[in-house]
């Protein structure tokens, strides 16, 4: 279908999009009027390539997105962080209401069995508003070319062909994600096994006892909202949680606060331990496990395993016909502005490898369209702030305690509750989000961290848990970076909005008088 002259409402998209899951047809909005080259072709039009696409656009260029889907946006609305945050949000809810059962107003929640298959449905049921959405927008408002619902394939470094078309560019910018890689045991092929997308597409029935496989972002994540859920829930890690090559500056009495909460919750968390495989007869019935330091072995009964094993780039066809140089785990290999090892050929996202996040996809991408269009722009993706959710929201920022002692002599700590004091005994962080928390159960109200440089009194990291604070660590983030970072004494000078979910400015205020730091 060819919808370039037309144009289309986002309740139209909404329809089109759920018809042409089902169908193979091409969706086309190319300007055949236009005789200009096109300056880059985006294969892939996810986080990376929509935004690299709408950047290079509004810089006056012109661009062709190619996608697989009938869809602009990829996998994160469809599959990954929109539902990720949907069943975070479930998990909150649920895990208040099972705190507080029978308090207050609220009812008793001792049976309470939310459905996992029902959030997945409600999850499905939506999705196609975003989809269309960002159909809508690239088309409407960002003027931009695509070609949906078609697979693409890379000739060479300036000709793509999608819908048995051929098509030239200057520029090449690859940004095709990656996909779950599962761990070498047998029975992964059985009923009962999901990963982060088959959760969505093929999940049906209700799960009633999970085994989770993996101790990152995605475990944590998903399994948190299992349990909350009411579908116990064990994880099975090789490392400590959240101490996996993926996740830096994690700070360890942060990292206690959240593993120790899971654990309250009822959660049944092994370390140490390796997958040997999921056995069942056709369907899941247990997963065998052994214990890395005595070799070990036990079984898990369950009839649901989830893989939260990490992924690994898409780079095989790219490989093939461009010979792009990759690393270890298949990672296209780039340069700070995105360039590939092949001339005219730029890589973005999750295609680059960890760490994949929306931040980096969407600035890889219009890193590589600004440099297409003749600026010269580099990209730094070593340092970022960081997030995830379990039943909390944990959010992070430049250092940890312990690797501020590794590099400076002079560190100053500011934390709530502060070291040494019981977590039962006082309820701080008191803070929008957690008021209820901190009136009946003070130890679950949270956790907090700054770490000062006692001889510069330049802040350094900073660590929450709780809710509401994300937003602030975008900016904290801006304000660390600047040249010179940002001192206690200038966080002590800023207007803090009261009650707020994170403190640090109060807090600094406390302290910005003495010329010699000590914690608080
Ligand atoms: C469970 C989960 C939760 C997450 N939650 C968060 C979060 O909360 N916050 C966050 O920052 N990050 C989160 N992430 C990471 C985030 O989703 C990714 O980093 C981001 O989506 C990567 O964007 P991308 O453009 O590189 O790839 P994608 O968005 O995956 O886009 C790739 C596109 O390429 C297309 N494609 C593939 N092959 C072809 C082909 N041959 N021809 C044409 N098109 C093709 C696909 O259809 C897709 O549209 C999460 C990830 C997971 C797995
Ligand atoms: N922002 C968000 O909220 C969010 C949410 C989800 C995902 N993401 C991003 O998406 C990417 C993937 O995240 P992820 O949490 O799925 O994976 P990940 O961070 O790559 O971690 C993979 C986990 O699986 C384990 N593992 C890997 N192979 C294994 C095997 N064969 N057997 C047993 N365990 C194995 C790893 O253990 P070892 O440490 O022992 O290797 C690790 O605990 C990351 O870059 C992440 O940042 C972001």
């Amino acid at each position: 279908m060819d919808i370039t002259l037309t144009q289309t409402t986002n309740a139209q998209w909404t329809r089109l999009v759920e018809e042409y899951m089902q169908k193979s047809e091409p969706i086309i909005n190319v300007h055949r009027d236009d005789k200009r080259k096109y300056n880059a072709i985006f294969v892939g039009g996810g986080a990376g390539g929509r935004f690299g696409s709408g950047y290079l656009r509004a810089l006056g260029g012109r661009q062709l997105i190619a996608d697989r889907w009938p869809f602009l946006g990829g996998s994160c609305p469809h599959l990954a962080c929109v539902p990720h945050h949907l069943f975070s949000e479930a998990a909150r809810e649920l895990d208040l209401m099972r705190w507080f059962s029978g308090k207050l107003w609220f009812p008793d929640a001792t049976n309470l069995r939310a459905s996992i298959l029902e959030v997945v449905e409600l999850f499905k049921a939506g999705r196609g508003t975003a989809h269309a959405f960002m159909n809508w927008q690239s088309k409407e408002q960002l003027d931009l070319e695509y070609i949906l619902n078609a697979p693409a394939t890379v000739i060479d470094n300036h000709t793509v062909e999608v819908a048995g078309e051929r098509f030239q560019a200057d520029n090449l910018v690859l940004g095709t994600g990656a996909a779950t890689a599962f761990p070498n045991i047998p029975g992964t092929e059985l009923h009962g096994v999901y990963d982060f997308a088959t959760l969505i597409e093929d999940l049906d029935f209700e799960p009633s006892r999970c085994v989770i496989i993996g101790g990152s972002k995605t475990a944590i994540e998903y399994g948190s909202f299992f349990q909350a859920a009411g579908c116990p829930t064990t994880i099975v890690a090789r490392k400590p949680l959240m101490r996996t090559a993926s996740m830096h500056h994690v700070d360890e009495d942060l990292r206690q606060y959240v593993v120790d909460g899971m654990r309250k919750r009822g959660m049944q968390i092994l370390e140490g331990v390796e997958p040997v495989a999921i056995q069942g007869d056709g369907k899941v019935q247990q997963v065998t496990i052994r214990d890395m330091r005595d070799g070990s072995e036990q079984t898990l009964p369950c009839d649901f395993v989830f893989i939260g094993t990490g992924e690994r780039p898409k780079s095989e066809h790219y490989r093939e016909v461009l010979g792009v140089a990759v690393g270890e785990k298949g990672e296209i290999l780039v340069d700070k502005h995105m360039r590939t090892s092949v001339p005219n050929v730029y890589a973005i996202g999750d295609l680059i490898g960890p760490p994949m996040e929306m931040f980096k996809a969407r600035k890889g991408g219009v890193t590589a369209a600004r440099n297409i269009m003749g600026e010269s722009c580099e990209f730094d993706w070593t340092d970022y702030p960081d997030f995830l959710h379990s039943t909390y929201e944990i959010s992070w920022v430049g250092l940890s305690e312990e690797e501020a002692r590794q590099r400076y002599k002079n560190v100053v700590i500011i934390q709530m509750p502060p070291k040494g004091v019981p977590y039962a005994d006082i309820p701080l962080p008191c803070a929008e989000g957690t008021m209820l928390y901190a009136f009946m159960f003070p130890e679950l109200s949270g956790f907090q961290k700054a770490v000062v440089d006692g001889d510069t009194r330049r802040m350094l990291g900073f660590h929450h848990v709780g809710y509401g604070a994300k937003d602030a660590f975008q900016y904290l983030d801006h304000l660390m970076r600047r040249p010179g970072g940002i001192t206690i004494d200038e966080m002590g000078s800023m207007n803090e909005l009261f009650l707020n979910p994170e403190h640090f400015i109060q807090l600094s205020r406390l302290r910005a008088g003495s010329p010699d730091l000590r914690d608080l």
